[in-house]
């Protein structure tokens, strides 16, 4: 993939150095204080983005602000200027964290997002832990947009291409251990566990023997969005224990397939394996899941891969529901003796090879987690 200029000699540079670019002193920004370019009243047409989604060196695509106390914005970086550390450090130093645009420019910043995670994850000299931010920051951009102006055919294409860019790191990757222990120490609840899902739905697939791609992406970008309706829930569901929930809290979680399938049914042109997705992966081969307790045959396939590796993620990775994340070849034990294993048979066997494999792997030592590399 080639990175549209004027991004691509910094970025590139950043790559090959394998860190942090160096701070920029160019000809647009020759102070480091804060330059109010123009000043705009308060309205509802911005939207808010940490400012840790700029990254220093690059280009920004839109219009950057600053919001006052009073409510008007100041714009303080023009579309095509380039991002500099020393003043996003100079912006920190006065408590400001987060940076504003314009709402009709939010899916301009997203689509920058995509193509540079796109370009870092195939870039050979970039580290795990660097491809992995940035697709976690591209991500992050699709779920914002999705958040702040619905799901449509745009932010959907988005979402795509980020599930590609998911595939390619999983499949590339010598084990997909390292990749969850990265992804584990994305801080957003529903982002870590849905990119993690992503991850390992088509992983699961291509133990199966599935090795068509357009399947692939179908499983990578059903995984990313499978609780999509979970954004419509009240958020204290989130943050409780499933253990410590009411019954209507309990009925509105449960609801969260129906919902998601709901919202992707505004959208023209989604995949149908998508929304089967959506609806279908809380069901298992028993009957006994949820909304509507379809059994294994009934299911849809892909939906039967997404159900296992959900499970799967929800133990293996932290959540408010999980404060001990199991180690995968526990969790596949947990699933087969703790919950009497219903699951489609072969989709589950397909997982529990894989985290067989990839135990025998040299470096699925794992780097801290907790669970990462060889346990008992
Ligand atoms: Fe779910
Ligand atoms: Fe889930």
């Amino acid at each position: 993939m080639t990175l549209p200029p004027p991004w691509n000699p910094l970025l590139r540079g950043f790559l090959s150095r394998g860190e942090t670019p160096p701070i920029q002193t160019g000809p647009h920004f020759p102070e480091t204080h804060f330059i109010p370019i123009n000043y705009i009243v308060a309205n509802s047409d911005f939207v808010s983005i940490p400012m840790a989604h700029f990254t220093p060196g690059v280009t920004t695509p839109v219009d950057v602000f600053v919001r006052l106390a009073d409510g008007r914005h100041v714009q303080v970086l023009r579309a095509g200027e380039r991002v500099l550390e020393e003043r996003l450090n100079n912006y920190r130093a006065r408590a400001v964290e987060i940076f504003w645009i314009r709402r009709t420019d939010l899916g301009q910043l997203t689509q920058q997002s995509v193509t540079i995670a796109g370009i870092v994850v195939e870039h050979p000299n970039a580290t795990l832990a660097k491809k992995s931010e940035f697709l976690t920051q591209a991500a992050s951009s699709v779920f914002r947009e999705f958040d702040m102006l619905g799901l449509d055919g745009t932010a959907v294409e988005s979402a795509r291409q980020v599930a590609n860019t998911v595939l390619t790191l999983a499949t590339s990757e010598p084990s997909w251990l390292g990749l969850l222990e990265e992804l584990n120490r994305i801080g957003e609840e529903i982002l870590r566990h849905s990119l993690a899902v992503s991850v390992m739905a088509p992983m699961i697939a291509e133990e199966m023997g599935w090795h068509r791609k357009d399947t692939l992406e179908k499983l990578a970008l059903g995984g990313l969005l499978h609780d999509i309706g979970m954004k419509e829930l009240d958020p204290e569901i989130l943050k409780t224990p499933r253990s410590e929930l009411r019954f209507e809290q309990i009925r509105d979680y449960e609801s969260h397939p129906l919902r998601g399938a709901q919202i992707l049914a505004l959208v023209p042109k989604i995949p149908e394996e998508i929304v089967a997705i959506v609806i279908q992966h809380h069901e298992n081969a028993f009957g006994l899941g949820f909304p509507k307790r379809l059994r294994d045959v009934r299911m849809h396939p892909l939906a039967r891969v997404v159900a296992v590796a959900d499970t799967f993620c929800e133990i293996v990775m932290t959540s408010p529901w999980n404060n001990v994340p199991k180690s995968p070849d526990r969790a596949v034990r947990w699933i087969e003796e703790g919950m009497s294993q219903p699951f489609n048979k072969e989709t589950f066997k397909a997982l529990k090879q894989l985290v067989s494999d990839s135990l025998e792997l040299p470096d699925s030592s794992g780097s801290g987690s907790g669970w990462g590399g060889r346990v008992a």
